[in-house]
């Protein structure tokens, strides 16, 4: 069994799929591993780094692609490339394949057998293949960094002989793997932190994090939601903004991560909402790719709207490259050593939960009925 690491070629994406510590695990069970040159400089791991834990290294994409049986990126492969991949491999990747009919037709005309990492099932057995959490984890870290970086203040209260500097108030939207990073960061950075989630049950890992729980007298438990929230109604959400308005108000940087699987993100913040933060704050939104928590962020821009920035990051992980690489990776390595027969062998169990809910296409079928469905569909 082969495993081959593609140079990732979604513009500045800068993290790899599996790096040289993972490496040398699989190769126990008898794994060997190559390399595209230069896959994971970008992440600070060079091509020695991988040759020293026994990798080989090929120049191109290609040549990868025809020396493993299984090929791994962080983010899916173009159609083009998708065309370039010999029929019958393995790709594992990030894919969104719900509605994405070219990228589901190509992989099933080709045979090939498709791994989405984002449809790994959110249950136990899987938390540790989880890469939308690990790296939700590094995008709720990074959002903080950047709103201070971005922040014409102190995140910590200072009592200096140039006076009292009062602490940053940060809010955060979603108290989910983002949110709750987020929250913990900007508290270690000495910011005065209030968050809000739709799901009550998130109110007391919130407060254990030294936050405050907005509450605004709207409720979801987790009931029958699989932990998560369910959409809003209108008239819900404009209860909910009365009362995140009045707190904006007083708020310096609102970091928002609020997300609902397989709908528009939710709309938290109106711009008339936005605009009543004082000029200089910051809004993060971790959604904009998703057509954004706030109504005015636009993806990968930053937005100045009456002195307010509103960011739209949509690659915060790429952005701590080497870490979130090693996550990504150990992500990675978990579900291949799931996958391992003792032989060494990769082996596809369909009635396995994990390879039911990620493998969408292989021998020259659609395994997956949700994905099967939403092509079916008419999606592009
Ligand atoms: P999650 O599912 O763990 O958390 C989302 C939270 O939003 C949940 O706790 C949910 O209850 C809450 N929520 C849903 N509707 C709400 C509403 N109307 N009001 C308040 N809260 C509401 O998701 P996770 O993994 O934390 O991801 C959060 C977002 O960050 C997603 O949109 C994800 O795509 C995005 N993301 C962005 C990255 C970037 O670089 N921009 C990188 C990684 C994730």
């Amino acid at each position: 069994m082969k495993i081959g690491i593609l140079k990732d070629t979604k513009p500045g994406e800068r993290r790899v799929a599996l790096v040289p510590e993972s490496i040398g695990r699989l190769k126990k069970k008898g794994v060997d591993v190559v390399i595209e040159a230069g896959a994971g400089a970008a992440a600070s791991f060079p091509d020695s780094t991988y040759t020293e834990v026994g990798a080989t290294v090929e120049s191109s994409g290609s040549a990868v692609a025809a020396a493993a049986d299984v090929l791994l990126r962080i983010n899916a492969p173009t159609n083009d490339e998708l065309d370039g991949i010999p029929e019958g491999k393995g790709l594992i990747s990030l894919m969104f394949p719900l509605g994405n009919k070219e990228l589901v037709s190509r992989c099933r005309d080709r045979k090939l057998t498709a791994i989405a990492l984002d449809r790994i099932p959110r249950i136990t057995l899987a938390q540790s293949m989880d890469v939308l959490s690990s790296q939700s984890n590094v995008a709720g870290y990074r959002a903080v960094i950047v709103a201070a970086q971005k922040l014409p203040k102190f995140f910590p209260l200072l009592m200096t002989a140039a006076g009292r500097i009062d602490a940053a108030r940060v809010m955060i939207l979603g108290a989910g793997v983002a949110g709750l990073q987020a929250i913990a960061t900007a508290r270690r950075l000495g910011a005065v932190v209030e968050a809000y989630d739709v799901r009550t049950v998130v109110k007391e890992q919130v407060e254990s994090l030294g936050a405050t729980f907005i509450d605004t007298g709207i409720e979801q438990d987790d009931a029958g939601s699989g932990g998560y929230a369910k959409e809003t109604t209108a008239d819900e959400q404009a209860r909910i903004n009365e009362v995140i308005a009045q707190h904006l108000e007083n708020t310096d940087v609102c970091i928002t991560t609020a997300l609902i699987p397989g709908r528009p993100a939710p709309k938290l913040l109106t711009g008339d909402m936005a605009k009543r933060m004082k000029p200089g704050s910051v809004i993060v939104d971790l959604a904009a790719e998703q057509g954004g928590n706030c109504e005015l962020s636009q993806p990968d821009e930053t937005v100045d709207v009456n002195g307010i920035s509103i960011m739209g990051p949509t690659n915060l992980p790429g952005e701590v490259a080497h870490d979130a690489s090693r996550m990504f990776s150990r992500n990675v390595e978990k579900l291949l050593l799931y996958l391992l027969t003792k032989e060494g062998q990769i082996e596809y169990d369909f009635e396995k939960e994990i390879v039911a809910g990620c493998v969408f296409t292989h021998g020259g079928e659609i395994k997956d009925s949700a994905v099967a469905e939403s092509v079916a569909g008419g999606g592009q």
